[in-house]
C-alpha cells in the first residue's frame, strides 16, 4: 500500500479530493481506522477526555501522548499519523516545543504534530519546522485554551476573532505547515479561509467547504453516550452494541450457559 504523506494532501486539495481524517489512541482501534483506508489518524489531545475520562485536554501529559502515539503508529501500514502538542509543552518556549516535539518523533515513530495557535506560537512553529518536523495548525475553538473562552460555543462570529483567525491561517502556511485544523468556526469564514488558502484545511464543526474533515473516533462511532453536538454526524451506536453484549455475557454466566462443553478442553 501506498502510504499517505504531507505532499499526498496537498495534492489531494489541488485536484479537489476531500481528506478523511478520524482520531485514535490505541493499537487495536488504530488498525480499524487505517485498514477502512483513513487518509490521516489524529493521536489528539481529546485522549485526555475520552481515553483519561478527564473534563478538559489539559491534564494529559507528553509521556501519556507518546504512549498512545505509539500504540497508534504500530498498527498502521497506510494513514499519516499526526500527533498533538499536549498543553504545557510548547507554549512560550520554543526550545522546549522543539524538545517535545522531538520526542514525540523519536519515540513514537509518529509523522507529524499537531499544535493550537497562531501568531502567539510561530516562534515554536518555525523550530519545529526547521528540524524538518512537518506541522499541523489548529485554530478556531482551541480546547486548549477552554478557560480563555470559557465557553465551548463557536467561535470567530465577531469580526475582531475572525480577522485574526484569517491572519494566523496565513501566518502558518507562510511558516510552513502542511494542513491547518478548524475547529468549531462558522462555514462562511471558513471556506474563506480555505480558499484563500493553497495548504488543505481540516474542519470540525466548520462546514463543507474545508479541504477535509475530522471527527473523534468515540463521537461519531456513538462510543460517548449522551454527546450530540450539531456538528457531530453518528454513524453508529457501538455504546448500545456493546453494551447489550455484555449484558448478554452476564446472562449467559450467571445462568452457566457459558462455557458450554464445546467451549471447555
Ligand atoms: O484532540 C483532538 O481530537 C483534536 C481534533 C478534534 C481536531 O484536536
Ligand atoms: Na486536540
Amino acid at each position: 500500500v501506498k502510504r499517505i504523506t504531507t505532499h499526498i494532501l496537498q495534492e489531494m486539495k489541488q485536484r479537489g479530493e476531500k481528506i478523511a481524517m478520524l482520531t485514535a489512541y490505541d493499537y487495536s482501534m488504530a488498525t480499524i481506522v487505517d485498514d477502512a483506508g483513513i487518509d490521516v489518524i489524529l493521536v489528539g489531545d481529546s485522549a485526555s477526555n475520552v481515553m483519561a475520562g478527564h473534563e478538559t485536554t489539559l491534564p494529559i501529559t507528553l509521556d501519556q501522548m507518546i504512549y498512545h502515539a505509539s500504540s497508534v503508529v504500530r498498527a498502521i501500514n497506510r494513514a499519516l499519523v499526526v500527533v498533538d502538542l499536549p498543553f504545557g509543552s510548547y507554549q512560550g518556549n520554543s526550545k522546549e516545543a522543539l524538545n517535545s516535539a522531538i520526542r514525540i518523533m523519536k519515540e513514537s515513530g509518529a509523522h507529524a504534530v499537531k499544535l493550537e495557535g497562531g501568531l502567539e506560537i510561530a516562534e515554536s512553529v518555525s523550530r519545529i519546522l526547521a528540524a524538518g518536523i512537518p506541522v499541523m495548525g489548529h485554530l478556531g475553538l482551541t480546547p486548549q485554551s477552554i478557560y480563555k473562552f470559557g465557553t465551548y460555543t463557536v467561535r470567530a462570529k465577531e469580526e475582531a476573532e475572525a480577522f485574526k483567525l484569517r491572519e494566523d491561517a496565513a501566518k502558518l502556511q507562510d511558516l510552513g505547515c502542511f494542513s491547518v485544523v478548524l475547529e468549531k468556526i462558522p462555514a462562511k469564514l471558513a471556506k474563506e479561509v480555505s480558499e484563500n488558502l493553497t495548504i488543505p484545511t481540516i474542519g470540525i464543526g466548520a462546514g463543507q467547504h474545508c479541504d477535509g474533515q475530522v471527527l473523534v473516533i468515540h463521537d461519531m462511532l456513538g462510543i460517548n453516550k449522551g454527546f450530540r453536538p450539531r456538528f457531530l454526524r453518528q454513524y453508529a451506536s457501538l455504546y448500545d452494541v456493546m453494551n447489550g453484549a455484555i449484558q448478554n455475557y452476564i446472562k449467559d454466566v450467571k445462568a452457566n450457559d457459558f462455557p458450554s462443553e464445546k467451549e471447555q478442553y
